[in-house]
């Protein structure tokens, strides 16, 4: 019996939830990070839609709790690329037996925390152990590694000697601290390279800017309050607006220091214990206690934090920012938004003006020698100056802190602050580098080298050798004394839970990580790209976590938690009056007795009998899986090499990695091999009837045509291909179909062998292909794909689903007019031109031209009625059907003159005329030979274009020339020739009277 999704798939209403799925992952993904994640909920809809009967009503079996389900429970389900885990974790949900495959021990080991049946409780207390288990120093661990991230509050952590300023802060005071209370957030860092003029070797930081962080906040004020002694007005702030602690280091823009369309307007800030606000016109001091009875409103200040190139100042500059500022520590000038990096790669010294790639720079040091370093700035945050505010532990237990004592710059930022490195900043992280050197021996830490390949090959032109190379000092410091006590863990469960945070601040806690002003103003991991992209400027996070920052192992150990929830409270998301809504399932992710997961090679690992293969497959060089995964494998092998022996090598497998990588040999054509060695194995162990579901990116290149390939290889028939995009609906309707990118999901099953011996023409089997598109459109425009109608864009790939399906089956058993097999990719492009044609409602092609040659089909469809054309619409038209370059080739069209090269000139039928002549005088000869068999027919023009003969003809016709001898000529071509004049002068009116000319000689 057929199943649901060899039928049709809710494209309309997945794609919907697609998208803000992929914004926020749920719980169990956002455990760890891996690579090219996919949406869940496209996965839940598979494998509802391929254990489900044909005709069921997928998008309510979502919504449905399947823990007693006779049609999912007990299906065998086999994913041979797990990856990140999306189908194994989907499948447990619905009951299935799941056999989860990865060659990665990374993407093994994240799929097994992830369905690791785990008692929340028994995990919280692990967590408390972890924190509370001692170092050799006799603090605890979390002490411990906070103790390294302390810094002085420049408003309430200065020495007592430094009087206060009104209002209780202390004001400008960064040395002499001898409070450190404040936690730090991030330490900002930069690399400095070293001028390559050799009589200059001076370093030069390579800030690209002096712009630390920037934020538009929104506070309460009073408008227009009268001075009681001048009686002018002004905007009274009853909040401030500050992202330093340090009153005297703001500077203000005189025109919009008051505030988002405040304009000109002065202001002053009201002291919350003193009550007073100074009079910005006569500096009197109102004193305003009955605050609360006044009118007040909202507003917004821009605020930017800059460094002072000279001074080494943090400052705050508010107001928008101009193109030069005037540091107000040392009172000189400098350009904030001009670095010593001009462009991306390169630096200008400021000593010499000597300009050079950094690279090279690089190249000059000695090959053990990194770029040297320095710290410049830091964001703090400081319990005292937060306030009144509720904190919510790991646990979510409230604690209400201490009301504010002094009315402080920072308490609106809930106590977080920037400010400058100062000597004791420096001195505690110099005390943490000797520490490490000191005790490094004792800790556990990578010393494997880092190999050369595709993505690495980067990191050792930057002189990375080793991977601990990619943190500093004091973060190996930390990170391997937080893993030697996870390893010190007795219950093996927890002691892999805690790892698997671990994991996580691994990838937030190196010198690859970014603080992203326009992100939110807050570090990104080494792995928001996929790549390792050295970076010249870098935040240290604070691997344990204060109250604030990005990832760091409470923040992670939260997650974890939430993950873990997640898998015995799981939700799908719902659309209901257009707001997302999560709905709660009874369903829970667990590993079970009979579910497996391999760390192995899909080629030989799988075993079994199967009901449904459910994967989605590597891309071709998209990610490179093994090289990206090694940052994490060397230190999670730290603690399971012993246990596992996957995780006994130094590095994680490649060899036996299904990838295109060029720098370790692997080509395209190893890549489809693989896959079709894995398909092949699919194919044994999957019954007869079952199905292979997977995903696949759709983009420009032969990635796609080497999956079909593989899998038409390993002996299945596709049945059918659905879109699945990132776009938001509103943004496609504006967009061509050919810009958005896809994922497609593949149905495929057991092609019969049998049926498969027999020679088709492609001629035939293209007759019956067209058919089933045209019975395919009239079942969407019934509904088969639901009541909301479908993109044009997303019906295209269907139709090309369907042909493909008439294809595969006769994979390798369809043979062209001289009996040659017709490759994939060469069906692959008629098809696509069928299919546009079928579904082009502006301009459709009369159907006896359905069949004709690539560069004519564009001709007609696109060129014919104009004179130029601008390069992406001839992108558009040709893509998938032919190169560019072809149709320059082929002289239909020329590169344009104008434009710097960005149209093309269409060339009209004159312009060609002496070329065709000389074409056409030699070729006369094979028109005689070509064959005229029935089904044949449509050859006819396989070695000429339909519109060379056209063009040819208008020319003749131009000249006067002598056109019966040529019409007798191409008398096969006859039939398409008319139709196609006819089509052309209705198409271009300027084509008029020689398309009458030739019309009227075809009559007679
Ligand atoms: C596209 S990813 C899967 C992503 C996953 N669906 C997710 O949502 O996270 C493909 C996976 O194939 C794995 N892989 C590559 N070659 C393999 C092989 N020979 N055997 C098993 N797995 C392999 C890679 O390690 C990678 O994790
Ligand atoms: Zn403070
Ligand atoms: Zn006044
Ligand atoms: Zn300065
Ligand atoms: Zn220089
Ligand atoms: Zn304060």
């Amino acid at each position: 019996m057929k199943k649901a999704i060899e039928e049709s798939f809710p494209i309309v209403e997945i794609n919907r939830l697609a998208v803000p799925e992929r914004n926020a992952f749920k719980p169990i993904y956002q455990m760890h990070k891996w690579f090219a994640r996919r949406a869940s909920c496209v996965f839940r809809a598979i494998l509802l839609a391929s254990m489900k009967p044909a005709g069921t009503n997928i998008m309510e079996e979502f919504y449905k709790d399947h823990t007693n389900d006779p049609d999912t429970n007990g299906v065998k389900i086999l994913d041979p690329f797990m990856g990140g885990g999306t189908t194994v974790v989907e499948a447990l949900r619905l009951g299935c037996h799941v056999t989860g495959i990865d060659l990665n021990p990374v993407a093994w080991f994240i799929v097994k925390t992830e369905v690791e049946p785990v008692d929340i409780d028994r995990l919280r207390d692990a967590f408390k152990r972890l924190e509370e288990r001692k170092t050799h120093t006799g603090k605890s661990v979390k002490e411990e590694l906070l103790s390294h991230y302390k810094t002085g509050c420049p408003c309430c952590g200065a020495s007592s000697d430094i009087p206060l300023n009104k209002g209780g802060s202390r004001g400008l005071s960064f040395c002499n601290n001898n409070k450190e209370d404040a936690d730090i957030i991030y330490t900002f860092w930069v690399k400095s390279a070293i001028c390559t003029n050799p009589n200059c070797k001076r370093e030069v930081t390579l800030f690209s800017n002096y712009i630390i962080a920037q934020k538009t906040p929104t506070i309460r004020y009073v408008p227009d309050y009268e001075c009681t002694h001048c009686k002018k007005v002004f905007d009274m702030d009853i909040e401030s607006a500050s992202l330093i602690a340090e009153k005297m280091l703001t500077v203000y823009n005189p025109k919009d220091a008051a505030g988002v369309l405040r304009s000109h307007k002065r202001w002053a800030l009201w002291d919350s214990m003193t009550h007073r606000a100074a009079c910005p016109w006569c500096s009197y001091e109102n004193v305003e206690a009955e605050i609360k009875s006044l009118k007040k409103a909202k507003k917004k200040v821009p605020l930017a934090v800059l460094l002072c190139p000279h001074c080494y100042a943090v400052w705050q500059y508010r107001g928008t920012l101009p193109e030069e500022v005037s540091c107000p520590a040392c009172k000189k000038d400098y350009s904030p938004n001009r670095g010593n990096v001009p462009e991306k790669g390169s630096f200008v010294c400021p000593s010499c003006g000597t300009k050079d790639k950094i690279i090279n720079s690089i190249r000059k040091l000695p090959q053990e020698q990194l770029l040297p370093t320095s710290p410049y700035a830091i964001e703090g945050y400081c319990p005292e100056c937060a306030g009144e505010t509720f904190r919510k532990n790991l646990f979510h237990e409230v604690t209400k802190s201490r009301r504010l004592t002094h009315s402080c710059m920072i308490n609106k930022n809930n106590g977080k602050f920037f400010k400058r490195i100062n000597p004791s900043d420096l001195k505690r992280y110099q005390d943490a580098e000797k520490r490490w050197e000191k005790e490094r021996d004792a800790l556990p830490y990578p010393k494997s080298v880092i190999p050369d390949g595709q993505e690495t090959h980067r990191l050792l032109e930057h002189h990375y050798r080793y991977w601990h190379q990619m943190f500093n000092p004091r973060q190996l410091l930390c990170l391997s004394t937080l893993l030697k006590a996870i390893g010190e863990e007795e219950d093996q469960v927890m002691k892999e839970m805690l790892l698997s945070g671990f994991l996580s601040t691994l990838e937030s806690n190196n010198v690859f990580c970014r603080y992203t002003i326009s992100g939110g103003n807050k570090s990104q991991g080494i792995f928001s790209r996929h790549d390792f992209q050295p970076k010249i400027s870098f935040t240290e996070n604070n691997p344990w976590g204060s109250c604030y920052g990005h990832s760091t192992f409470r923040n992670n150990f939260e997650k974890l938690t939430e993950g873990k929830n997640f898998c015995y409270k799981p939700y799908d998301r719902k659309y209901s009056e257009n707001k997302i809504i999560s709905e709660n399932r009874n369903e829970i992710i667990e590993a079970n007795n009979d579910s497996k997961m391999f760390c192995g090679n899909s080629r030989n690992t799988i075993e079994g009998k199967f009901n449904f293969v459910i994967t989605d497959p590597p891309y071709a060089g998209n990610v490179n899986y093994s090289e990206l995964a090694d940052f994490f494998y060397v230190w999670l092998r730290l603690l399971l090499s012993k246990t596992y022996p996957h995780f006994s090598p130094e590095l994680t497998p490649k060899v036996e990695e299904i990838v295109e990588n060029p720098t370790r040999g692997k080509t395209a054509k190893d890549y489809e091999e693989g896959l079709t060695n894995v398909w092949k194995k699919c194919h044994e162990y999957l019954e007869a009837q079952g199905l292979v579901v997977f995903t696949f990116h759709h983009a420009e290149g032969g990635a796609w045509e080497s999956l079909l390939e593989s899998v038409c290889n390993a002996g299945f028939l596709i049945e059918s291909v659905y879109p699945i995009h990132g776009e938001s609906e509103s943004s496609l309707h504006l967009m061509d179909k050919q810009a958005i990118s896809y994922d497609l999901i593949h149905v495929c099953k057991k092609r019969n062998r049998v049926a498969n011996t027999k020679k088709r023409s492609w001629a035939g089997v293209r007759q019956e292909i067209r058919a089933k598109a045209r019975e395919e459109i009239a079942m969407i425009e019934a509904g088969r794909y639901g009541s909301e109608k479908l993109l044009p864009a997303d019906i295209n790939i269907i139709l090309i689903g369907k042909c493909l399906e008439l294809y595969s089956k006769h994979y390798g058993a369809i043979v062209d007019h001289n009996g040659d097999i017709v490759p994939l990719q060469k069906a692959l492009v008629s098809i696509r031109m069928m299919v546009e044609q079928l579904i082009d409602t502006a301009h459709p092609l009369p159907s006896e031209l359905e069949h004709i040659d690539p560069v004519s089909y564009v001709y007609f469809t696109c060129l014919c009625d104009r004179k130029e054309i601008q390069s992406d619409e001839v992108h558009k038209a040709t893509r998938g059907i032919l190169e560019i370059d072809g149709l320059i080739k082929a002289g239909v069209m020329r590169k344009g003159r104008a434009k710097r090269g960005r149209t093309y000139e269409v060339k009209q039928p004159d312009e060609r005329y002496k070329d065709l002549q000389v074409f056409f005088k030699k070729d006369t000869k094979n028109f005689h030979q070509l064959k005229l068999l029935p089904e044949m027919e449509e050859e006819r023009f396989d070695n000429v274009a339909l519109v060379d003969i056209i063009h040819y003809l208008m020319g003749l016709a131009n000249a006067s020339e002598n056109l019966m001898l040529w019409l007798n000529e191409f008398k096969q071509a006859i039939p398409q020739v008319r139709v196609a004049l006819e089509y052309l002068k209705k198409r271009n009116p300027t084509f008029q009277i020689p398309i009458q000319k030739i019309v009227s000689l075809i009559e007679v």
